[in-house]
C-alpha cells in the first residue's frame, strides 16, 4: 500500500501547561485537498506546524510519507522537508530581499542550480502568480494580495509535493480572496500536489476541499467531504459553517487589503 502523505496518531500538544490539541488521529492521503476550519485560537496554525514538522508534538507520532520527523535528522530529514511548501499566516517574507530574491532564496539554499537557472525559475514563478512586474520591488512596496502571491510563489519554488497554506485569504477582500484560491487551485492542478489549507471562509473551503477538518474543543474532527460536512450531525460543525457563511457575507468589508 502506498504511504499516506501524513499520518497523525494520538497527537497531543501542550503549550505552557495548557492542552491545545489532544487525541488527534488523522490521515492525509496523497492527492487530498484538506481544508481546516474552526474558530480562531483553537489550534489550526499549530496543527499545520505539527504536520510540517515545525512544531513537535508533546505526545504521539507524526509521520510524513512514513518518516517520523521527530526521529530523523540531517540529510534524511532535509529530504522530507524539502518536499514540503508552506505559506505562513503572515507570509514570513524577507523584508530586506526583493520579490525576486525572496523566491530565489530557497533555490539558493537547497538546490545546485546556477544563477542563470535560478533566475529562470524565479521568472517562471513570478509569472505564474501574476507579479512579474514586482521582481525588483521589496515586499513592503507591494499590496497585501501581491504579498500573498509572492508567499505562494516562494512556497512552491522547490516544487513541493505537500503544500500547507495557513489562512491564505485572511485580510483580503472577497475578489482578491477568490483570485488567490483560483491561483492555488490552478497551481495544484499543474503539479498535483497534496494540499492542506487553513481557512475560516467556508465558501473558499467548499471551493477547494476534498475533505474538511474542524478544530474545536482541543479535538480535530474529520467532517468528510463537502457534502458530508454540510449535513454533518455534529452541532458544533453546523453552527460554525452556518455562522461562517452568514458572517463574512453580510458583514461590511472593513479593513480589507486590495490586490
Ligand atoms: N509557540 C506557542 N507557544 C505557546 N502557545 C502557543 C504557541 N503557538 C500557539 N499557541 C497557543 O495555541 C493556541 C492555538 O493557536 P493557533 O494555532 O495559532 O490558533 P488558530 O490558528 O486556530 O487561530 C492559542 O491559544 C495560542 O495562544
Ligand atoms: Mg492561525
Amino acid at each position: 500500500m502506498a504511504l499516506a502523505a501524513i499520518n497523525l496518531s494520538d497527537v497531543k500538544v501542550i503549550f505552557e501547561g495548557s492542552t491545545i490539541l489532544e487525541n488527534v488521529n488523522l490521515t492525509v492521503q496523497d492527492g487530498d485537498s484538506v481544508a481546516i476550519i474552526g474558530p480562531s485560537g483553537q489550534g489550526k496554525s499549530v496543527l499545520l506546524k505539527i504536520m510540517a514538522g515545525l512544531v513537535l508534538p508533546t505526545e504521539g507520532k507524526v509521520l510524513v510519507r512514513g518518516e517520523n520527523l521527530s526521529e530523523i535528522s540531517g540529510a534524511r530529514r532535509q529530504k522530507v522537508v524539502n518536499k514540503i511548501g508552506m505559506l505562513f499566516q503572515k507570509n514570513a517574507l524577507f523584508d530586506s530581499l526583493t520579490c525576486g530574491d525572496n523566491i530565489a532564496f530557497p533555490l539558493r539554499e537547497v538546490t545546485d542550480l546556477d544563477e542563470q537557472q535560478i533566475q529562470k525559475v524565479v521568472a517562471e514563478f513570478l509569472e505564474a502568480v501574476g507579479i512579474s512586474h514586482a521582481k525588483n520591488l521589496f515586499p513592503d512596496e507591494i499590496s497585501g494580495g501581491m504579498q500573498k502571491r509572492l508567499g505562494i510563489a516562494r512556497a512552491l519554488a522547490l516544487n513541493p509535493d505537500l503544500i500547507f497554506y495557513d489562512d491564505p485569504t485572511a485580510g483580503l477582500d472577497p475578489i482578491t480572496s477568490r483570485k488567490i484560491i483560483d491561483l492555488i487551485l490552478r497551481l495544484r492542478a499543474q503539479n498535483s500536489a497534496t494540499v492542506v489549507a487553513v481557512t475560516n471562509d467556508m465558501n473558499r473551503a467548499y471551493q477547494m476541499a476534498s475533505r474538511i477538518w474542524m478544530v474545536v474543543d482541543r479535538q480535530v474532527v474529520d467532517a468528510g467531504s463537502v457534502e458530508q460536512t454540510k449535513q454533518h450531525q455534529d452541532l458544533r460543525i453546523q453552527q460554525f459553517i452556518t455562522g461562517a457563511i452568514r458572517g463574512p457575507l453580510t458583514a461590511p468589508d472593513s479593513g480589507a487589503i486590495n490586490d
